[in-house]
C-alpha cells in the first residue's frame, strides 16, 4: 500500500495559497497549511477542498493555528514572516523574520524531525541557515528556495529576449539570493544550443541584471507585497524532487561544507542532486575568473547576515 504523504506549509500567506493549490492539483499529498492568523489557514484550506471535484485531486487539505499540526510531516515548507515592502531590501528582514524562524525550527525540531525542510522566508540565506541551526536537522535536510527561482527568471528573460519557449531555456543563478547573485552565461542553453551562440554577452549582462533585481521590480508593482506566483510553484518543484525521488538537478541553497571552498555549513546557490535523501550531490562546477569573482562577492553578503544570525 502507498500511502499518502503529508506537507506542512507553514504561513498561509501569498506563498503559502498558492502552493497549496499548486500541491493540491499535482496530488503530491495531503496538504496543511499553518499561521498564526486566526482563520486564514483554515479558510484557504477549506476553499481549495471545495474546488477539489473540479480540479480533479483527492488531495486533503486542513488549517491549523498550533505547530503540532506538523506532525509527522514529510516535507515541511516555511514561509513564516514578512515580506518586503517598496523600499526596503531583503535584509531589512533580518530581525523579524529571524525571530519567527527561531519559533518554526523548534517546533519542526519537536513535531516533525523527519522532514525535508524548505524555507522560502527571506533573507533566505540566512533564514535557512538560521533553520538548520536552530532545529538540528541534518544539514542535507534543509534547504532554502531561491536558486530555482533566480534561474527561472534568468531564463523567463532569455526566452523573452530570443522570441523563444522559456521551457527551452536553461539557466544557473548561483550565490546568494540577493543582488549579489551570480547568472552564467557560459551555463545558459536553449533548446541544447550554448547560449553564447545566440546572444552576446553584453544582452546577457542586461538579462541577468534584471534577475538580480527581479524580485524587487515585482514588488514596486504590487506595493504591498513580494513576488509569490513563481517563488510557489518554484519551491513545489523541490519538494516534487525530494517525494517522487528524481535525482533531479536544481540550484538551491544547500549547505557547504567545504564545496567552493566554504566550510561551516554556510548557506548558498548551488547546483545540487535532490531525491529521497534530500541534498543527495552538490555539484561543484568550474567558474571562470570573472564569475568566480562575482561568486565570492555574493558569499561575502550571504556571511555578513549569518555572522549576524551566530551572535543571536
Ligand atoms: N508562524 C506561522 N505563520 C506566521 C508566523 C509564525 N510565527 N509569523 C507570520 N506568519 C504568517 C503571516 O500571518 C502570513 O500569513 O506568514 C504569512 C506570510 O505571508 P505573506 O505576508 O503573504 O508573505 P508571502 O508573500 O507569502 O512571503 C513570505 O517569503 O519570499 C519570502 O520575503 C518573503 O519573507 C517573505 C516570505
Amino acid at each position: 500500500m502507498v500511502s499518502r504523504k503529508k506537507i506542512a506549509l507553514v504561513g498561509a500567506g501569498q506563498i503559502g495559497g498558492t502552493m497549496a493549490l499548486v500541491l493540491a492539483q499535482k496530488q503530491l499529498g495531503d496538504v496543511v497549511l499553518i499561521d498564526i492568523a486566526e482563520g486564514v489557514p483554515q479558510g484557504k484550506a477549506l476553499d481549495i477542498m471545495e474546488g477539489r471535484s473540479v480540479l480533479g485531486t483527492s488531495a486533503i487539505l486542513e488549517g491549523a493555528n498550533d505547530y503540532t499540526a506538523l506532525k509527522d510531516s514529510d516535507v515541511v515548507i516555511v514561509t513564516a514572516g514578512l515580506p518586503r515592502k517598496p523600499g526596503m531590501s531583503r535584509d531589512d528582514l533580518l530581525s523579524v523574520n529571524y525571530n519567527i524562524i527561531a519559533t518554526v525550527g523548534k517546533a519542526i525540531k519537536e513535531y516533525a524531525p523527519n522532514a525535508f525542510v524548505i524555507v522560502v522566508t527571506n533573507p533566505l540565506d540566512a533564514m535557512v541557515y538560521a533553520m538548520q541551526k536552530v532545529s538540528g536537522l541534518p544539514a542535507n535536510k534543509v534547504v532554502g528556495m531561491a536558486g530555482v527561482l533566480d534561474s527561472a527568471r534568468l531564463a523567463c528573460f532569455v526566452a523573452m529576449e530570443l522570441g523563444v519557449s522559456a521551457e527551452d531555456v536553461q539557466a544557473i543563478v548561483m550565490g546568494g539570493h540577493g543582488d549579489t547573485m551570480v547568472g552564467l552565461y557560459n551555463f545558459c542553453s536553449v533548446g541544447g544550443i550554448p547560449l553564447p551562440q545566440l546572444m552576446d554577452k553584453e544582452t546577457f549582462d542586461r538579462l541577468a541584471k534584471r534577475t538580480a533585481t527581479a524580485g524587487g521590480e515585482i514588488v514596486a508593482l504590487l506595493k504591498t507585497g513580494s513576488a509569490f506566483y513563481s517563488p510557489g510553484v518554484s519551491a513545489v518543484k523541490m519538494a516534487e524532487a525530494y517525494l517522487l525521488d528524481k535525482k533531479s538537478v536544481q540550484t538551491v541553497a544547500a549547505a557547504l561544507d567545504g564545496e567552493y571552498g566554504v566550510e561551516g555549513g554556510l548557506y548558498c546557490g548551488v547546483p545540487v542532486v535532490i531525491g529521497a535523501n534530500g541534498v543527495e550531490k552538490i555539484f561543484e562546477v568550474k567558474l571562470d575568473e570573472e564569475e568566480q569573482k562575482a561568486f565570492d562577492v555574493s558569499l561575502d553578503a550571504v556571511k555578513e547576515l549569518v555572522a549576524w544570525v551566530d551572535k543571536q
